[in-house]
């Protein structure tokens, strides 16, 4: 067990969420080894620990697409965010402004993009899915556009969801899903008031904005699951750089060819990801398959890394294997369930902590000194 604010978080969420929520949240993929590697082969990567180099002045300031982040952290895209927390990707995104850090909002989130952005002090990320559905892509582009999004995260990790038991045994999905789902939030009434859930229908904001009247879970999910698309490639890369021309990140990069292709293609950045172990069981961890990629394409582009990543211990080892910056998943999503934007703000200020004790200790003074030679030489490939 490991312990840090993410973990306390963690079990506060457990006791508040009904359980398909919890496990929805908390689960993987299959059997969910990658899930857990991804924790186990970050935090068994030893740091180098240096001393008295006079670590007075430092600074956790990062550049990102012309944009100031005051430290290399972004909220990862998190569906149904709203379900966590009364309108939570509000509250979250509220959060990562106040901290100086972007937020991204999630294709299939309950608060819409025209809600989200007008409500935070500065240019929010989206997270678009490819769906057979280009009308919607396209809508989304275009409202995502207007609301003043400045950087489009396009996930393709995703051709076909992952078997997630959990998910099949708790009754988010699977034939029963609807009725368990009632029974299970009925259980837990201070949960359901929470989220607004009592008493009106729950709407997937971009989903039902696009469709022009409410979109229910069942629904949705039913709508998700018809729409994955299992034939994307490249070229529908290309179709979507004809609707948007600012920075691009392609986000579910787990391998040196697919990163070089993602430069080749001209993308602005990469998210070295397995989904958070939430898709293909057995395929690598974040922190083992970076530095291949960073050796692949360092400085071609932006490496972003998530998946695993807890502690700001866990920022600074990702960035010396070769990260530019992480985001950061269930550890934001926990404290969001837990104690709702308060809890993200305290868990980023947690974060921002401990990245700096690692800083001072390790003697980088700077995000850009952090580099191999912060861990120590023969274990810093996990
Ligand atoms: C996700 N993730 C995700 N990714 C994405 O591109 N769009 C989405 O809507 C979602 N939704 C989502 C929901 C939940 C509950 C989780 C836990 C994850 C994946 C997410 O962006 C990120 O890649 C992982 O969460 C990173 O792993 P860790 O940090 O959670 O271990």
């Amino acid at each position: 067990m490991i312990i840090s604010a993410s973990t306390d978080y963690r079990v506060a969420a457990q006791r508040r969420l009904p359980p398909f929520l919890f496990h929805y949240i908390d689960g993987g993929a299959y059997a969910e080894h990658t899930l857990r590697r991804n924790v186990s082969d970050l935090s068994d990567i030893a740091l180098r620990q240096r001393v008295l180099r006079n670590m007075s002045a430092l600074s956790l300031e990062t550049r990102l697409f012309n944009e100031t982040l005051s430290m290399p952290v972004v909220l990862a895209p998190i569906g149904l965010c709203g379900m966590f927390a009364r309108r939570g990707e509000a509250q979250a995104a509220k959060a990562a402004a106040d901290k100086g850090i972007p937020f991204t909002l999630s294709t299939v989130s309950v608060c819409p993009i025209e809600e989200v952005a007008p409500a935070i002090q500065r240019p929010m990320w989206f997270q678009l899915y490819v769906l057979k559905d280009r009308g919607f892509m396209k809508n989304a582009l275009e409202r995502a556009k207007s609301a003043g999004v400045t950087t489009l995260v396009f996930t393709v990790d995703m051709p076909v969801p992952g078997a997630r038991y959990r998910d099949a045994h708790s009754g988010m999905s699977g034939p029963n899903a609807p009725l368990r789902r009632i029974l299970q939030a009925c259980t837990h009434p201070r949960w359901a008031m929470d989220v607004g859930l009592l008493g009106r229908p729950h709407d997937l904001g971009n989903i039902s904005t696009y469709r022009g009247h409410p979109t229910g879970l069942a629904d949705y999910i039913g709508w998700l699951g018809a729409n994955f698309d299992p034939s994307i490639s490249w070229k529908d890369l290309e179709w979507i750089r004809e609707f948007w021309d600012g920075p691009m990140v392609i986000k579910g990069i787990l391998d040196p060819q697919d990163a070089k292709d993602a430069v080749s293609f001209g993308a602005n950045g990469i998210v070295v990801s397995n989904h958070g172990g939430r898709q293909l069981d057995g395929v690598l961890s974040s922190a083992r398959a970076m530095p291949a990629i960073a050796d692949a394409v360092k400085g071609q582009l932006a490496i972003l890394a998530d998946s695993g990543i807890r502690t700001g211990l866990d920022v600074v080892r990702m960035i010396a294997l070769g990260a530019d910056t992480v985001m950061l998943g269930r550890a934001f999503v926990y404290a969001l369930a837990a104690a709702g934007g308060a809890g993200v703000s305290n868990l980023l200020d947690l974060i921002e902590k401990e990245m700096r004790v690692a800083m001072v200790l390790t003697g980088a003074k700077s995000i850009s000194e952090i580099n191999g030679d912060s861990l120590v030489r023969e274990l810093k490939h996990a």
